[in-house]
């Protein structure tokens, strides 16, 4: 796969945060489990549905055939309102017909009810004929039906079935018609989906009850999809009750939901990977805007430095200038004395080369004092280098030597042996010291103390190497203490307060660090703590 930025996507995967693969395992839960709740909601409602239209046309279908038995059972008391004259053989034909051709329909009869409530009733015609039901039972309450009611009948003396009646018109009283169906053919085989539980029943007696083919009401730990509604008949106002049993396997599809969840991983991963991406890019811009802004800072003090350096020039001109008087005067006298030398008549030749040595010997060391306050002024970039931090204070000590003798202040120098070595830019080095001696010298302007002395001293340890410069002079004031290197502080007339600023941020730039106090014994001490060699070379790996 391809590599953005010098990461490799296996890094991505690594470095991924374990926080952020928890939360997408939680959002991919959470979906899932959404998904599955819709769904299956949506699952739930579509049986529903299908429930209550099927629970419609079943309620329509029966309505239509208990309309049909009572068209059936006025026309046939229409049939007899001639009965008895009409020929039996011609109404058993009738009912015959009717029978054949309605499979529900299983007998009809004609019958003779009780006048008096006393005698039994008669059945005069009867299909199938030979099994002749005894309708007793029922004769009495059928006489005291009103004219042209049809009423249902449902007895235990006839099981598996109900009958309708319905009396002969006023011409015929004594007769009656029944009717007896079979309410399993109520409803027709393919007119029931085998999903639907459906009963039908009378004032709660139950008069058709079909099971559903799969798992029963009570097994299912869900609440059932029901209908129910009235059959619009007089005569036969069924209950027609439907339901659905349901399985928790018929409203959630395992291949769905895995199909879901795989598909909504694949989605999260990727959002995650791009995310991660996004993150390392961003935090390599970071980096790479924090190295630019580093730059540019540590750009600023080396031109600072540099200024201040040679602002610094005046002060040193004069004693350097002072410095020069010495080797000068010494080649002037030297030269007028291999002059006269010369001159003379006898000149003793093993003088002359004497006087000329000397004047190449006080010529060096005039350039080499030049160099020195040349190099510490020049303009340049910063150099780091494994350097001798004792050379380093003998070199500023002899920068400023005779600026101090002018001021009549005494230079100590404690070094360390073996010297201690440090990873630094002599020359900024070299700044760092000169501010802390220009400083001391400063302090002991003021104040009237008999010893006026400066004392950088150079201290080895494990952890790395320390340059201290101390002084007798009054120490630093209380308010002052805190504020030491803060730019522009300061409490001179015509300080700048850039000085212990500077050094601050020359030390830290190479991992070193400073700091000031006053020492119990009176004056000011400065330390500079440099680390060890090893943890430079460490800390640029
Ligand atoms: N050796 C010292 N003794 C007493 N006070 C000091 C000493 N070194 C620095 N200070 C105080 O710290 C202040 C800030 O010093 P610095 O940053 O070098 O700025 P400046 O020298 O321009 O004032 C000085 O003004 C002075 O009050
Ligand atoms: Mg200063």
């Amino acid at each position: 796969m391809a590599n953005l930025d010098g990461y490799s996507n296996d890094m991505i995967w690594r470095h991924l945060p374990l926080r952020n693969l928890t939360v997408a395992l939680f959002v991919w839960l959470g979906l899932t489990v959404l998904f599955a709740g819709v769904s299956m909601r949506i699952e739930y409602q579509r049986a529903s549905e299908e429930l209550a239209a099927t629970g419609q046309t079943i309620h329509r279908l029966i309505s239509q055939r208990a309309a049909q038995h009572d068209a059936h059972l006025t026309s046939l008391v229409a049939l007899i309102k001639a009965a008895p004259e009409l020929p039996e053989t011609a109404i058993g034909e009738v009912f015959q017909s009717i029978v054949q051709f309605y499979p529900r329909i299983t007998a009809i009869d004609l019958v003779r009810l009780p006048v008096d409530g006393v005698s039994t009733a008669a059945t005069l015609i009867s299909w199938p004929g030979p099994l002749k039901t005894d309708l007793s039972p029922i004769a009495s309450a059928i006489a005291g039906q009103k004219q042209g009611e049809v009423r249902t009948y449902l007895n235990t003396a006839y099981p598996g079935r109900y009958l309708l009646g319905k009396r002969a018109t006023a011409g015929n009283p004594g007769l009656a018609i029944v009717v007896q169906i079979d309410p399993v053919l109520l409803i027709e085989g393919d007119e029931r989906p085998a999903w639907a539980h459906v009963r039908v029943s009378l004032d709660g007696e139950t008069v058709l009850d079909r099971e559903a083919n799969g798992p029963s009401v009570t097994d299912s730990i869900l609440t059932q999809p029901h209908f129910s509604k009235i059959v619009d008949s007089q005569s036969q106002p069924f209950m027609v009750d439907a339901t659905r049993p349901l399985a928790l396997s018929d409203i959630l599809s395992g291949t769905r939901i895995g199909g879901f969840a795989l598909a909504c991983l694949a989605v999260l991963l990727l959002l995650l990977f791009t995310w991660q991406l996004k993150a390392n890019a961003r935090k390599l811009q970071q980096t790479a805007e924090e190295a630019e802004r580093r730059a540019h800072l540590h750009e600023h003090e080396t031109r600072l430095a540099h200024a201040l350096r040679v602002n610094a020039l005046g002060e040193l001109a004069s004693g350097i200038a002072h410095e020069l008087t010495q080797p000068l005067t010494a080649l002037l006298s030297q030269s007028q004395a291999a002059l006269r030398l010369a001159a003379s008549e006898h000149p003793d030749p093993a003088l002359l080369p004497e006087a000329l040595s000397a004047n190449v010997r006080e010529a060096k060391r005039a350039g080499a004092m030049l160099k020195r306050m040349r190099d510490y002024i020049s303009k340049r970039e910063q150099k780091l280098v494994l350097a001798d931090l004792n050379q380093i204070v003998v070199d500023i000590a002899e920068l400023v030597r005779a600026d101090l003798e002018k001021r009549q202040i005494t230079l100590i120098l404690d070094l360390a042996t073996p010297s201690p070595q440090a990873v630094v830019d002599p020359i900024e080095m070299e700044q760092v010291l000169h501010n802390l001696v220009r400083n001391a010298a400063d302090a002991l302007e003021h104040g009237d103390m008999p010893d006026r002395s400066i004392r950088i001293e150079t201290i080895l340890l494990e952890s790395g190497a320390i340059i201290q410069v101390s002084d007798t002079g009054p120490g630093i004031e209380a308010d002052t203490l805190p504020r030491l290197f803060e730019p522009f502080y300061t409490t001179k007339t015509d300080g700048m307060g850039l000085g212990l600023a500077l050094c601050a941020s020359l030390v830290e730039r190479i991992g070193g660090h400073i700091d000031g106090r006053n020492q119990t014994s009176g004056g000011a001490i400065f330390t500079v703590t440099l680390p060890a060699v090893e943890q430079h070379l460490k800390a640029a790996q």
